[in-house]
């Protein structure tokens, strides 16, 4: 039996060297390896064997099979082949490599980043601040009085962690605390947004989300005043949709601006029609701004005698949508790749 299967081990070796192509290779492996294969009939027969010599026989028949196997193996990926027309596994070595998936900005980030860039070229620096912010700087020295409903607890998230004067942290419900931080640091002029995420707790639809993005803006400087803000901000509408947007402004109250309002404009969805995304009345708000309130600049350590300053917070996803006509501001937070790749 064990000199049958050395007979077999040697006639493989030597069929397998002179295998010059894959259809040779096939055929030898069928005829070494396959179920009908010598190999298979002893290993079937082996229970016929004296039952002390099964185990050695077993071992060896393995042996072959494995020797045989890997020889086939190595041919089918031998260089041999590769300069032949069909290659053994159906895999040519030569094509270039399959390009991974690269990933991509999202398109808020995107989005952020025109913004940026416009206002950068009117000479505006842009910073940051924390998601997770005490109400101190949420509320109180924005000049919230402390019954206002946006610190209601249907509106914003506060979480367990408290401050020194046993306050809850709030998920910030707006970019503006931002504007306190950064006056930490600087003196008049300044000229800064703050672009970022922010969270409320609002029941969702095509237009409203739990978290979104907000860019806060701040001009602190002498002689500041509204038809400054106006005006800028209507130059930051047109280079971002070109001449034809209308614009529209509506007094408001925002308790950390005097006077306040709101910039609306004309929905680019439905072009002034009314759609879902502009609650069908062709106009969107896009952004709350001010005066900053003499309080709040007195809160960042400025004389309101001496300066004056104005200050909005753009609503990001709206903006974006209407940049990049998305019909649904649920779809930016999805991960749903359907989405995301067509940006
Ligand atoms: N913080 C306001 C909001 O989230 C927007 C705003 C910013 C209004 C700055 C006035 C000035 O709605």
């Amino acid at each position: 039996m064990k000199s049958k299967l050395e007979k077999i081990h040697k006639e493989a070796l030597k069929a397998l060297k002179d295998a010059k192509d894959s259809d040779t290779l096939e055929k030898l492996e069928r005829q070494f390896l396959g179920r009908k294969a010598e190999l298979a009939r002893i290993a079937k027969d082996i229970k016929n064997i004296a039952k002390e010599q099964r185990p050695v026989i077993g071992k060896l028949i393995n042996d072959v099979k494995r020797d045989i196997s890997a020889i086939i193996q190595e041919k089918k990926q031998g260089k041999e082949f590769l300069a032949k027309g069909r290659p053994p596994s159906g895999w040519d070595y030569t094509l270039p490599a399959i390009a991974p998936n690269v990933g991509h900005l999202h398109p808020i980030t995107q989005f952020l980043e025109t913004i940026e860039d416009i206002f950068i070229k009117m000479g505006y620096e842009v910073v940051e601040g924390p998601e997770l912010e005490s109400q101190k700087y949420n509320f109180d020295l924005l000049n919230v009085p402390e019954d206002h409903p946006s610190r209601d607890i249907q509106d914003t998230f506060y979480v367990d962690k408290k401050d020194a004067r046993n306050n809850s942290y709030v998920l910030r419900t707006h970019t503006s605390p931002v504007q306190i931080r950064a006056m930490k640091t600087r003196k008049p002029p300044v000229r800064l947004i703050a672009p970022g995420r922010v969270y409320r707790n609002e029941r969702t639809d095509a237009g409203h989300e739990t978290n979104f993005y907000q860019c806060e803006g701040l001009v602190i400087d002498r002689n500041i005043r509204i038809t400054d803000l106006i005006g800028t901000l209507e130059l930051f509408i047109k280079r971002l949709y070109g001449d034809n947007v209308n614009i529209r402004v509506r007094p408001h109250f925002y308790p950390f601006t005097e006077p306040s309002i709101d910039i609306d404009m004309s929905c680019l969805l439905c072009a002034g029609e009314g759609c879902p995304f502009c609650k069908r009345s062709g106009w969107i708000e896009t952004l709350g701004a001010g005066m900053v309130h003499p309080n709040v600049l007195k809160n960042m350590k400025v004389d309101p005698k001496e300066y004056s300053g104005f200050a909005f917070g753009l609503g990001i996803d709206r903006f974006m949508m209407l940049y990049y006509q998305v019909n649904d501001i649920r779809l930016s937070y999805s991960g749903d790749l359907r989405f995301i790749e067509q940006f």
